[in-house]
């Protein structure tokens, strides 16, 4: 699903990745752990094409065998509107928006019709235990429920691949543990392959492989 070889990262004079290579199956739950500064926001982002590699020789980043590289910043914002979901720390719901408009954002973009886009919607919200919170904005949900509507944005356009940063860093221990159920769920039912960086032990254990990011490099 996921290819990536070589893959570097500066920042000016700072080099933070330093050639990176993984392969990530479909389906697969792969978490991404490593200290602070080790690099894992930015090879996360990489990967899901929210930023660019800077090019070098041999390295290469395939996606459902999409050769990103390739693909013009037209053809990049639909490949990752249409295959790729995101969940980070901090919800980044649109506040003005009720849960269900939020859910549905990215099948407007995709020009997904609104009865249609909301029926999806409302499928997932009830399969994450929403049911009742169609209609709240952001501030008028709990923390544990602002992330699952978070989930629910990320599944509606049904993404082959799901990339989170840290997603339960903001919640208590269980609202986090269930989170982390439901992305096994989410796996089981419908085969999306996730790639999770984690401070969270538990669930960097729980994750069908454990890569270790340290100074800009997967070591395990
Ligand atoms: N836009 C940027 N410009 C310059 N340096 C940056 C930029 N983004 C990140 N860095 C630096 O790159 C290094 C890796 O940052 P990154 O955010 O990938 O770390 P991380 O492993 O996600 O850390 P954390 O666990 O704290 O989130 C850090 O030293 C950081 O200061
Ligand atoms: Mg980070």
């Amino acid at each position: 699903m996921i290819k990536a070889k070589n893959i570097h990262k500066y920042y000016g004079d700072l080099h933070v990745l330093k050639g990176v290579d993984l392969h990530i199956k479909k389906g697969e739950i792969v978490s991404i752990v490593g200290a602070s500064g080790a690099g894992k926001t930015t090879l996360l982002q990489i990967l899901g094409t929210l930023d660019r590699a800077n090019t070098i020789n041999e390295s290469l980043l395939t996606i459902n065998e999409a050769s990103i590289d390739k693909l013009s910043q037209k053809q990049l914002s639909k490949f990752r509107n249409e295959q790729l979901g995101f969940i980070f720390q901090f919800h980044q719901l649109l506040p003005e928006f009720t849960a269900l408009e939020n859910v549905c954002i990215p099948a407007f973009i995709k020009k997904t019709p609104k009865a249609k886009a909301e029926k999806r919607a409302k499928e997932l919200l009830d399969f994450l235990g929403l049911s009742h919170r169609y209609d709240h904005k952001p501030n008028e949900l709990s923390g544990g429920e602002q992330q699952r509507v978070a989930v629910a944005r990320a599944l509606i356009n049904n993404p082959k691949v799901i990339f989170a940063d840290e997603p339960s860093g903001n919640l208590d221990s269980e609202a986090a543990e269930n989170l982390h159920k439901l992305f096994f769920k989410l796996r089981d039912e419908f085969g999306q392959t996730f790639v999770i960086v984690t401070h969270n032990q538990e669930l960097a254990d729980m994750a069908d492989r454990k890569l270790v990011m340290v100074d800009g490099k997967i070591i395990g």
